[in-house]
């Protein structure tokens, strides 16, 4: 979502070195979206990849479609909307595949759930695609539970992205987070660092509490943010660095098994109140 217009501004070159340095850390799973960069980022990644045509093998991408935005790209659009009607799926499907340069991506993802979904549609537009073998899973993105299991009854779902840290720790307090695990679901936390806002408030109780358990663990506080995400049930964070020294930090706090007790310490500190 960073590496392009909306953040680090790389060039393919730059896209290209990153991503293979991602790779080489282990972190294959590359999320995506047809709204990054206003439309621009997938294109960015597809010229990347004809300059490193090997990483269309080692990436695992993630193509996110659903959100119609309003920006350049569209400029008939007065509005941001959502659409996951056929018509809209496929041809913004075909779109990532014809920016990305590719054959197939590994997860096809609704972005955001349409509230004019036709769910029987939705199967057979999903359905079609995953016939087809231009994508080899299905996920969704910001379901809560209740959509997540009406879609689970009509497809196979892969996945669920959630926005999900210490800075909104809400799917975990509601039990769906877990709930996500049971029906066996690959949770993705999306701003696992809050966007950057958890390691900006260095005044914060969350970071000084992140900062004195990063002492005993020997570790930096982003890491104890990345740890706290991965012991959530069956979660791994999508972290947005564009930076390989924090991509290196987000892989290797997956080792981090912190007690249960600074789990809820951590939390504690972010609510400003304990449970009871
Ligand atoms: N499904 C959805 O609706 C949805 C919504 C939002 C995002 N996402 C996905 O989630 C990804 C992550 O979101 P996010 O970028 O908001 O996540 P984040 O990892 O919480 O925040 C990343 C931001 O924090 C900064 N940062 C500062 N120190 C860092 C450190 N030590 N480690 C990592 N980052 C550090 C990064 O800057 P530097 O680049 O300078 O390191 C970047 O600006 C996006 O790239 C996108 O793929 C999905």
């Amino acid at each position: 979502m960073r590496l392009g217009s909306w953040g680090a501004d790389m060039s393919p070159r730059e896209v290209a070195n990153f991503l293979t340095s991602c790779v080489d850390l282990g972190c294959k799973d590359i999320d995506l979206a047809d709204i990054y960069g206003d439309h621009s980022v997938n294109k960015l990644i597809g010229q990347a990849l004809a300059i490193a045509p090997e990483l269309k093998r080692s990436c695992n991408f993630i193509a996110k479609i659903g959100v119609a935005r309003k920006c350049a790209a569209f400029p008939a659009r007065k509005i941001n909307f959502y659409d996951s009607s056929d018509q809209a799926l496929k041809t913004a499907f075909e779109n990532t595949l014809r920016d990305l340069n590719v054959e197939s991506v590994q997860t096809l993802m609704i972005h955001r759930f349409d509230y004019l979904t036709d769910f029987h549609a939705l199967a057979r537009c999903v359905g079609d695609i995953l016939a087809s073998g231009k994508a080899k899973n299905f996920g969704i993105s910001n379901c809560n539970l209740s959509i997540c299991s009406a879609i689970g009854d009509i497809l196979p779902v892969s996945s669920n992205q959630i926005q999900l840290s210490l800075a909104h720790p809400t799917p975990v307090l509601t039990g769906d987070a877990s709930h996500f695990s049971k029906l066996g679901l690959d949770v993705m936390a999306w701003s696992p660092l809050g966007a950057g806002t958890l390691l900006d408030a260095k005044e914060s109780r969350v970071f000084k509490k992140a900062e004195r358990i990063a002492k005993k663990y020997d570790v930096s506080v982003p890491e104890i943010f990345f740890a706290w995400v991965y012991k959530c049930p069956s979660t791994r964070p999508v972290t947005g660095s564009s930076k390989i020294e924090r991509i290196k930090q987000a892989a290797s706090a997956r080792d981090i098994e912190l007690t249960h007790e600074e789990w809820y310490q951590l939390l504690e500190a972010s609510r400003a109140r304990g449970v009871d």
